[in-house]
């Protein structure tokens, strides 16, 4: 979606970045319009660069476009953070006296405040008056978190964490939009990411190169469709994605029993994890040492359990949940293509779709793009989508969304 992201005159814009990075890497296209005080915080090099975008606060530049109609209209959100008091104050007025309340003025799309000032701003009644004139007219305007302000002191005045504005942003956005933009309106989704880690001692594990990356993405594109997400979490590199309800675990076993308890009450179940195949028999109480006789310690495996299986076993008993998705990490080998060992394995594991992806040393494994083949157990044609794992992560999605109206299953 087109955000437009509006940064007020306050020390808290250079949390801004963060926010604006987690817009991004979800794959979400950000206009940024700070304030003329606002860039006298953070340069307009750095959203520039970390937009992708034009950065400017002048209506008069780039005159011929008439920039404050074109981007108000072409929003699809737009979020104010920091919102300071004098923001607040020329939003309710209805001002216009620069390029982000100028766009404010046209746009139709919905508006998030996030406001930060020191407490005495906040608590005046001017600016409650503007809060509440602001949210009469339906902006939503989140309360500010409670905490250390600029100088010494402390109150009502923080600027809610990124991940919070986020979440709010993406809540607005989706309980806004029309229905046919939110496919997973009242559906429920458990997807799980990362790789597993199997210890050996209390220092040492075996592990995989999942970077959590696809997960992220599938969660971020299931809470746009406006799905309730429940995102169980082993080792990633990159943070959970915000909005969700989030379980971390560290082993498949921890895994395995996270995701056979959710998957219950899940309309469907995207298994984006890279689950260890094997663990430790044994784990040792203490830190393997070297010995002194020269003798290697061997380290004897056993089999984990697989979860995938299990989840469509307590599907034929429980019924849910109604769509269940796989993927599958494949090189192929003499014996076969990586295509064959995908359907080989649709078949196997008895999921309803399987994501297969190749994989080498360098192709996948922690990078934004990725390409994949859709495999169908309804017997569809092979779908193969090339992309960055933010638009494979869109598709996937809405293959979900299809196969739950499919299922006839109602929301
Ligand atoms: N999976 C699982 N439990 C396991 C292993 C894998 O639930 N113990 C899931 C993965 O989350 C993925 C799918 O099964 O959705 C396929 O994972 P993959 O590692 O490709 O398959 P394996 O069963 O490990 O097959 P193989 O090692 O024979 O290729």
């Amino acid at each position: 979606m087109r955000i437009i992201l509006g940064v007020g005159g306050g020390i808290a814009a250079y949390k801004v970045a963060s926010l604006l990075r987690l817009f991004t890497e979800a794959g979400h296209n950000v206009t940024v319009i700070p304030t003329e005080a606002a860039q006298r915080f953070v340069g307009t090099a750095t959203w520039e660069a970390l937009s992708g975008n034009p950065v400017s606060n002048s209506v008069f530049e780039a005159v011929d476009q008439v920039r404050h109609v074109r981007l108000g209209q072409e929003a699809d959100l737009v979020v104010i953070a920091p919102a300071t008091a004098d923001l607040l104050a020329r939003a309710a007025a209805g001002m216009a006296d620069d390029l982000l309340t100028g766009s404010l003025l046209v746009t139709r799309a919905p508006v998030v405040f996030a406001p930060a000032m020191h407490t005495e701003m906040w608590q005046h009644p001017a600016t409650a008056a503007n809060v509440e004139t602001l949210r009469r007219r339906g902006a939503v305007v989140l309360e500010p978190a409670v905490g250390r302000l600029t100088g010494t002191d402390t109150g009502p005045g923080r600027l809610p964490d990124p991940e919070i504005i986020y979440a709010a942003a993406l809540k607005v956005f989706s309980g806004q939009a029309a229905p046919g933009a939110r496919p997973l309106a009242g559906r429920t989704l458990t997807i799980t990411a990362g790789g597993t880690r199997e210890p050996l001692d209390p220092v040492r594990f075996l592990g995989n190169r999942s970077s959590g990356k696809q997960g992220v993405a599938l969660a971020a594109a299931a809470l746009e469709a406006g799905a309730t997400v429940h995102f169980i979490a082993a080792h990633m590199d990159v943070p959970p994605p915000a909005g969700v309800e989030l379980t971390l675990v560290e082993t498949a076993e921890e895994l395995r029993e996270a995701t056979l308890k959710l998957a219950q009450h899940s309309d469907a179940l995207i298994m984006a994890a890279a689950v260890a195949d094997f663990r430790p028999e044994s784990v040792s109480e203490t830190k393997v040492k070297k010995r002194d006789d020269g003798e290697n310690p061997v380290i004897t495996l056993t089999r984990n359990p697989d979860i995938l299986v299990e989840t469509v076993q307590q599907r034929r008993t429980l019924g849910s949940p109604a769509v269940i998705v796989g993927f599958a990490a494949e090189t192929g080998d003499e014996d076969a293509t990586p295509l064959a060992h995908g359907l080989r394995k649709l078949q196997r594991k008895g999921c309803d779709l399987l994501v297969l992806n190749r994989v080498g040393r360098s192709l996948v494994f922690g990078q934004d793009s990725t390409e994949i083949t859709l495999l169908d157990a309804g017997g569809a044609e092979p779908e193969t989508v090339k992309g960055t794992k933010v638009s494979v992560a869109q598709v996937v999605v809405q293959r979900v969304a299809e196969a739950l109206s499919a299922a006839g299953k109602p929301a």
